[in-house]
């Protein structure tokens, strides 16, 4: 295996909580982890209880770190010979990012950058070392019908937090043609899955359902994303820091698309099956809202790449996934009831919230 020393940034959030407990689950992985997050509303130390018990100050350690803050960032490199960093920090909620984008602009930007200088400082030229940083589909703009972003596609961004991940992916990139720091990047579409905060589309209906609360649905619900297993992102990424070529961007996607309106009715049969209520039960409370602004229509991307290069694939139907997805949302009204009784509890009332 080739890295010892992993920092995790946002290790707390959902796709980082579950990558922490993808590489301790694998046989292979022997090396520690550090993780640094700064605990905003989206970040649950809680999530990673049973890895901190298991491994905590051994093989596991945890810093409440913000990432905007570089020298903050520097003493934890003077205290680890960091040799990867996996970069999930940010900002990742669209709606927040059009009520106030600063939070993103210095998360995603100045966040970024200081990452980047602090590896620049460290670094000693090893070609043993890895930035991977990980974007999100939506630096590529909006699609019509039909159509596929490719790795190739030009940046397009819509929204204050696609602006601000597609500037930290040029930011990477930089550092890779001007200073020659390796690096890789991935571009994925919609995740699902465990520990999602629920703002987000799924987990948050799921929750309105148990609340017999209205499902608000954007405009007529005919926008179009790409969902992935958010299992199947993590292993995609850990294929690429292992065999990924330095300086390339590789896209990530279930190759999985619906309209949000039938993803939710398929939601609703799901939650419905697993209460034992009739099949229609939930569809009464879905609501039609006032569309986002400036919404984009269809994410769509095409992960060949990442398929032939590093033999990736998805691992889990979508049928698969949403089964165990709200399985585990089920099974955990308590992670559920704690968010709720925070922060998110005023958001959620006010705001309608979604990807
Ligand atoms: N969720 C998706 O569907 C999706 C899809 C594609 C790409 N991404 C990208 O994946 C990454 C992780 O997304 P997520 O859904 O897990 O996000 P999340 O919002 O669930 O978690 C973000 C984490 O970052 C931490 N954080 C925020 N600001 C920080 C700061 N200044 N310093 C240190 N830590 C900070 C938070 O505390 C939280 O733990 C993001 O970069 C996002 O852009 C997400």
């Amino acid at each position: 295996m080739k890295y010892q020393n992993i920092l995790i940034t946002g290790g707390c959030g959902f796709i980082g909580t579950n990558f922490i407990n993808y590489l301790f689950n694998l046989k292979e992985f022997t090396g520690n982890v550090i993780n640094i997050d700064k605990l905003t509303y989206a970040g649950n130390p809680n999530n990673l209880i049973d890895i901190n018990e298991k491994y905590g100050n051994d093989r596991y350690f945890f810093y409440k770190t913000d990432i905007t803050d570089i020298s903050s960032i520097d003493t934890v490199f003077e205290k680890h010979a960091v040799d990867c960093i996996i970069h999930f920090a940010a900002e990742s909620h669209v709606d927040r990012s059009i009520h106030g984008p600063g939070e993103f602009i210095q998360t995603n930007i100045i966040g970024t950058f200081n990452l980047l200088e602090t590896v620049r400082k460290h670094w000693k030229n090893s070609k043993d070392f890895l930035f991977h940083h990980i974007s999100t589909d939506e630096v590529f703009g909006s699609l019509g019908n039909t159509g596929y972003f490719y790795e190739t596609t030009p940046y397009d961004p819509r929204s204050p937090y696609s602006a601000s991940k597609a500037s930290s992916d040029h930011l990477v990139m930089a550092y890779f043609y001007t200073y020659a720091i390796p690096i890789t990047i991935s571009n994925c579409t919609n995740n699902y899955g465990q520990y999602q905060f629920p703002e987000k589309l799924i987990p948050l209906m799921i929750n309105n359902m148990l609340e017999e609360k209205d499902l608000p649905v954007y405009g007529k619900g005919k926008n179009i994303r790409d969902w992935l297993y958010v299992q199947d992102h993590c292993s995609g990424i850990w294929k690429i820091v292992q065999n990924g070529r330095r300086g390339e961007t590789y896209n990530f996607g279930g190759e999985n698309e619906w309209t949000n309106i039938d993803l939710l009715n398929i939601l609703c049969e799901e939650v419905a099956i697993q209460k034992n209520k009739d099949k229609d039960y939930y569809k009464k409370l879905i609501t039609y809202v006032k569309d986002r602004a400036g919404h984009d229509h269809r994410y769509a991307i095409n992960c060949d790449k990442v398929k032939e290069e590093l033999n990736w694939k998805q691992s889990v139907t979508f049928n698969e996934g949403l089964t165990k997805t709200v399985k585990w949302y089920l099974s955990n009204i308590k992670w559920m009831n704690d968010i709720k009784s925070g922060q998110y509890k005023n958001w959620i009332e006010k705001n309608y919230c979604q990807r």
